[in-house]
């Protein structure tokens, strides 16, 4: 990974020298660089990652691959838990905790004080949800990630239950309508859908939301890392992704949003030591979103998570959405003349980097035998490309296909 490192050092360089140091991770600023400067820095990071990894890998969905570079600090940190952990785990606190929650903070348009920096996204979504009335009326989509639907499901919401009639396509009617007539006072979807790949419009439904009081969660697990994210931007009242997926930072932690408005509201049920604060030299109950934080954190989890935004701010959130978006669009114009059945049509509305075939006469078994990985489930094969997978890949892939079907 040396090349690499090199080469992070050298966009360094030139990217303070055109723009100055960055302050958000929002991509625009890399936009400004020139294109062909982009691509060539792009393609030789995609070059040196696609050395390091021995199978065809288009399955981030399931798991993103971890960067060698992204564990040195976590592991240094550990290193130091052989001989004195208690200093080196208070040092942590004192000095790097709020670095982190600043960096998530600014990786997604958010302020500090609004950030959790959770176990997992199932944890902070109970949580979420144990905080409400219970009396609230909810919007769901019927194929939308299990976590996100129980918590609602189990607790006996009053719930208003969205389908996608094509397989792909949520119906857009269903929603507005609802979210207009105030039948609902709460909206809660995935960014992008674990199930199809369905990309969510989230501003517009965000901004619906706002204009008639309704609350909107957001499950951006199968989206943040990989698509622009900008919550200064959405009218997103609580927004929580897992970081095993697409931020490429391994198990163990994910990042919490809540707007003021909420927590003002819905005061959280679940607390720990971190929900109180020194006031005056005493401890003090004072409930916040650090309370979503009841115990000591995971500290290796959070220094990969620090290590992979940086990785990602380097590269700029807009290329790789970029970059990953023209890796789907070639995967379907690949296959769009074989007789594999695909989930929505063969255009990139609505769609990211994620496209499910259906896995009819052997084709999952067919695939895997030719040392391609995708997730294989349900009778359907979900394809799934990153910043680190290249056209190469893809064409392997669609060529596997052919071959299958010829
Ligand atoms: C949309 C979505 N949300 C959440 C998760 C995972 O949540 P957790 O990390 O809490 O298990 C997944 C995993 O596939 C997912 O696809």
């Amino acid at each position: 990974m040396m090349a690499l490192t090199a080469k992070m050092k050298i966009y360094d360089r030139l990217h303070t020298a055109h723009d100055g140091p960055y302050t958000a991770c929002d991509g625009k600023l890399f936009e400004r660089r020139q294109k062909a400067h982009c691509e060539s820095f792009m393609n030789a990071i995609i070059f040196t990652i696609k050395k390091m990894s021995n199978p065809i890998y288009l399955n981030t969905a399931a798991c993103g691959l971890v960067m060698p570079e992204t564990l040195v600090a976590a592991n240094q940190l550990y290193a130091g838990f052989e001989h004195n952990s208690s200093t080196r785990s208070e040092e942590w606190r004192m000095r790097v905790e709020g670095r982190i929650r600043q960096a998530i903070a600014d990786f997604v348009g958010a302020e500090a004080r609004s950030i959790a920096m959770v176990p997992n996204f199932s944890w902070a979504w109970n949580g979420i949800v144990q905080s409400l009335k219970g009396s609230e009326r909810v919007l769901l989509f019927k194929r939308d990630y299990p976590s996100l639907l129980e918590p609602f499901r189990i607790n006996h919401f009053d719930i208003t239950w969205v389908d996608a009639p094509d397989g792909f396509n949520i119906d857009l009617d269903a929603v507005t309508k609802a979210i207009s007539n105030k039948q609902v006072d709460i909206v809660a979807l995935s960014h992008v859908l674990w199930s199809s790949g369905y990309k969510t419009d989230i501003k517009a439904i965000g901004d619906l939301c706002r204009q008639h009081g309704v609350l909107f969660m957001v499950d951006a697990t199968q989206s943040m890392g990989a698509n622009e994210i900008d919550l200064a931007q959405l009218n997103i009242d609580v927004f929580a992704a897992s970081n095993y997926k697409w931020m490429n930072a391994g198990f163990g932690t994910a990042v919490l949003f809540i707007a003021d408005g909420f927590l003002e509201k819905y005061q959280p049920v679940v607390g720990g030591h971190n929900s109180y604060k020194m006031v005056n030299g005493v401890m003090q109950y004072t409930p916040s979103v650090q309370s979503y934080e009841p115990g000591h954190p995971n500290m290796y989890g959070l220094t990969v998570l620090e290590s992979a935004i940086k990785h990602k701010m380097g590269l700029g959130v807009a290329n790789i959405q970029n970059h990953n978006y023209s890796l789907a669009q070639k995967f379907l114009l690949g296959i769009e003349d074989l007789p594999v059945k695909i989930l929505g049509d063969y255009s990139m509305n609505h769609r990211t980097a994620i496209v499910l075939l259906k896995d009819e006469e052997g084709l999952g078994d067919y695939i895997k035998k030719h040392n391609i990985v995708v997730t294989q489930r349900n009778g359907l094969l979900r394809v799934s490309m990153h910043y680190y997978n290249t056209a190469e890949d893809v064409q392997v892939l669609v060529d596997c296909l052919k071959e299958k079907y010829k």
